[in-house]
């Protein structure tokens, strides 16, 4: 079994915990027959939307929404532990809940730091007409994942999400 295929949680950074999964019980999420390695699945709680992702570093499960403008990265790409946005190329890092590549429409980093609009494929940028369109994209912060503990039972993976 190489690293891809490991079935077993991946380890919640410090400080990454959702709110109320600390004493939230553990729910049923799908079959692990159902998460081969390197999928990405969504899983529904009422109006919590969470995404299951089987990387390198085991299983994931973060809200199912993008840290930037909250696009759903279950239909994203799962590169190891990488997942790619589908909405604006963003990329994070579900092993340590970063950023690894920001967005396309600039933006504040986690800490605050502004980054700049930019164009995939070594094209120049196209202009950003100035107005509040582009006020909001400057000033939306991309925020680090919050993690929901996992847990395996009998071939079925499970989820601490609190209850609606
Ligand atoms: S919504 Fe995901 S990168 Fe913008």
């Amino acid at each position: 079994m190489d690293d891809r295929s490991a079935l077993r949680p991946a380890p919640i950074p410090d400080g990454l915990l959702a709110i109320g999964a600390a004493a939230a019980a553990f729910r049923f999420a799908l079959p692990v027959a159902d998460l081969p390695a390197a999928a990405l699945r969504r899983v529904t709680y009422g109006d919590l939307d969470v995404l299951i992702a089987h990387t390198s570093a085991g299983i994931v499960a973060v809200d199912d929404r993008c840290p930037h403008m909250s696009a759903p990265l279950s239909i994203g790409e799962l590169d190891g532990c990488v997942v790619t946005c589908p909405l604006h190329e963003g990329r994070f890092d579900l092993a340590s809940g970063d950023p690894v590549q920001m967005p396309t429409t600039g933006c504040l980093a986690p800490d605050g730091t502004a980054v700049a609009p930019w164009t995939p494929g070594g094209r120049e940028p196209k202009p950003d007409v100035p107005g509040r369109k582009a006020e909001a994209r400057r000033l939306t912060r991309v925020r680090r994942f919050r993690y929901y503990p996992v847990r395996i039972v009998a071939g079925i993976v499970e989820v601490a999400v609190p209850e609606a």
